[in-house]
């Protein structure tokens, strides 16, 4: 066996469903997740709504600018606030109605009216003042324009800390002022662990985006000699991920010399990916809905300058990005069903996919951090999971 390669996560990982529970417990209620733009929830009553490993969130703009976040689910007998088959933005109007009786609350989650009863609604407590009432809370916070949510608020970190050194190597970028162009969302049959370790290696790339090696021709060789902190080089007079290579937009102000002629990409650990370009970002979210189920979202994000432009037109980046979102998918679900077998128990990282090896890494690490205490942790107002998974 060759001594460089690293083994994958088992079988299990990928494809079972205590597998799937005990990291919707250990990974998605214990760390900081993109929920979407902060500039979708400008207003106050403005809402997103958004899937955090099966437990629906929504984030609202509260009346004194900042945000609020809430598990989508009444304190009366449980309706989505929201119903999770209608819009993921929009906006609640002056309070927050529960569509089943029409109990309503502020914006801040504070019950406000409980419409034909007598009990008294004091210090969002009803009856004898022991029934706590307000929406359950969910840890909010921003970074970059993106909004991320904490199912478990009383034990997050600060976000900043999780996202760790990224936050400097992508500081030059004007995140914040970025606004979204255009949107494709795809439901992607596999495991959001595959999307992943195929976003962080390019050894695939010459077997499966032609595309994409016109523009980054050292792509067909695996893209091993590129450095992805100092940028990907690309083809002579490229110097944008586009169909062509350039564009009418201004790359944007601030960023180097190497920034406005090569590409950078990051995984934001658990489900962002930035891919960063000299005039646009793509920003991914990857919503896991199950072991093998995985939507996404991607956000092509420009400068607003750019977007009132009468003449602005994102296709020449979303044609691309469209393109090779399409293929990835293709061979991820391939690779999901490959997985599924009998026959495969786990694989191999060759060298050149030692990035998508550091996930196996952080994963383990993750899923370790706190065994022990998933049966123990808050279940008070702000935890609200029920009984944790049985992780044997
Ligand atoms: Fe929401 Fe009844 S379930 S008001």
């Amino acid at each position: 066996m060759n001594g460089a390669l690293v083994p994958t996560l088992p079988r299990s990982a990928y494809v079972d469903e205590g597998a799937w529970q005990v990291e919707r417990e250990r990974i998605f209620a214990r760390q900081w997740v993109l929920a979407g733009r902060e500039s979708d929830i400008a207003t106050a009553g403005d809402f997103l709504r958004t899937d955090v490993a099966g437990e629906s969130v929504i984030v609202v703009r509260r009346d004194d600018g900042q945000l609020g976040a809430f598990y989508n689910v009444c304190r009366h007998r449980g309706a989505e606030i929201v119903d999770t088959c209608g819009a993921s933005n929009g906006s609640f109007g002056a309070l927050i109605r529960c569509p089943y009786h029409s109990w309503t609350y502020g914006f801040d989650g504070a019950l406000r009216r409980t419409p034909f009863m007598d009990v008294p609604v004091l210090d969002n407590r009803l009856i004898d003042e022991t029934v706590p009432i307000a929406l359950h809370p969910v840890g909010v916070d921003t970074w970059g324009g993106f909004v991320f949510v904490h199912l478990t608020p009383a034990q997050a970190r600060p976000l900043l800390d999780q996202l760790g050194a990224m936050v400097e190597r992508v500081q030059r970028y004007p995140l914040t002022e970025l606004r979204s162009g255009a949107t494709f969302e795809y439901d992607v049959a596999c495991n959001w662990k595959v999307i992943a370790e195929n976003y962080n290696e390019c050894y695939h790339c010459a077997p499966v985006h032609p595309e994409l090696c016109d523009l980054v021709p050292a792509f067909r060789r695996g893209g091993a000699e590129l450095g992805w902190v100092d940028g990907i080089p690309l083809r002579e007079g490229a110097w944008t991920f586009t169909s062509n290579g350039t564009s009418e937009r201004e790359p944007f102000e601030g960023l180097d010399a190497a920034e406005r002629q090569r590409h950078k990409g990051e995984l934001v650990y658990p489900n962002l990916l930035l891919s960063l370009s000299a005039e646009h970002v793509a920003a991914y979210n990857l919503q896991p809905r199950g072991p093998a189920t995985t939507h996404v979202v991607c956000d092509l994000l420009f400068h607003p300058d750019e977007i009132v432009r009468t003449t602005f037109d994102p296709s020449d980046a979303g044609d691309l990005w469209d393109i090779v979102n399409r293929q990835d998918w293709r061979i991820c679900e391939s690779v999901q069903r490959g997985m599924s077998s009998r026959a495969w128990t786990g694989g191999w990282f060759a060298p050149m996919e030692d990035e998508s090896a550091d996930i196996s890494r952080w994963y383990a690490a993750s899923m370790a951090a706190v065994a022990g205490s998933v049966d123990d942790h808050d279940r008070g107002d702000a935890g609200g999971f029920g009984d944790g998974p049985d992780d044997g």
